[in-house]
């Protein structure tokens, strides 16, 4: 898939980092608590560059990973280099893993990077079937709220990078990011790239449903900044935390 390009890979370590950092740190905690005592094996599904997965490996577990990008992957591969980590290049609706999970995790808008309703089925049916009876799976998704917002574009910028990522007009519940940016190597040669990221919202109650569906006992909708606790309105915010257990 072209969406996550070389270039952007490398901004996407520099610039996006803080979101994943923090939020892998926070399901570390979900895990230990939901489950306390069990396996230490995670299944990163759309892993990105391994920046979630990097932290997860720290605290002991082992890694498998699966992300669409051949250059997200080839990152993530670098950043777990020394670990066991199993890193596939394969799309979140159809990947198979050389050994079930006890937690498997999806984390900054998997959900919506794959798409249409029948997709996101099949990613939580893969993911049922990558995950050990007993194990958690836990994401999150930006809701319809939050994908309708009309945020202003981000620009940043240091001594070697700097990307702009602007939203499209809104199509239905689908939404356009144009991200386009420039790497700066160390002879002064400059690398212009563009790439665009459509992510599609769906109703909470829609993907509790389908999770269901898939074979999961939803646990509880949270915020992403307390991943315990369930919300009573999750359309009222812009982002939720889904957690669900595996029979
Ligand atoms: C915003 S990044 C998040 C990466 C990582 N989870 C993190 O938190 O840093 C979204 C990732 O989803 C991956 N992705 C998008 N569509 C996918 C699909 N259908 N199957 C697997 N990965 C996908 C992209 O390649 C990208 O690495």
């Amino acid at each position: 898939m072209a969406e996550y390009v070389d270039a952007f890979a490398t901004a996407y370590d520099r610039f996006w980092a803080p979101y994943p950092e923090r939020m892998g740190d926070a399901w570390l905690r979900l895990h230990a608590q939901v489950a306390p005592g069990a396996e230490r094996s995670l299944l990163d599904v759309g892993c990105g560059t391994g920046i979630v997965a990097a932290r997860f490996a720290a605290a002991g577990y082992r890694i498998v990973g699966v992300d669409i990008s051949e250059a997200m992957i080839a990152r993530a591969r670098e950043r777990l280099a020394g670990t066991d980590a199993v890193l596939i290049a394969a799309d979140a609706t159809d990947f198979e893993v050389p050994r079930p999970c006890a937690f498997a995790l999806s984390t900054y808008d998997i959900l919506n990077h794959v798409g249409e309703i029948d997709r996101v089925r099949a990613y939580l049916r893969r993911v049922h079937a990558a995950v050990a009876p007993g194990g958690w799976f836990g994401f999150d998704m930006s809701t319809i709220r939050g994908l309708r917002a009309d945020v202003p574009p981000v620009t940043r910028q240091d001594g070697t990078a700097s990307v702009v990522a602007a939203r499209g007009p809104l199509d239905g519940d689908r939404r356009p990011l144009h991200i386009t940016g420039e790497l700066r190597t160390d002879d002064g040669r400059a690398t212009p790239f563009a790439t665009t990221i459509t992510n599609t919202a769906h109703p909470v109650a829609d993907v509790l449903r389908a999770l269901t569906e898939a074979g999961w006992v939803p646990s509880h909708v949270a915020a992403i900044d307390d991943l315990l606790t369930p919300v009573p309105d999750p359309e009222a915010l812009p982002r939720v935390a889904v957690v669900a257990r595996r029979d």
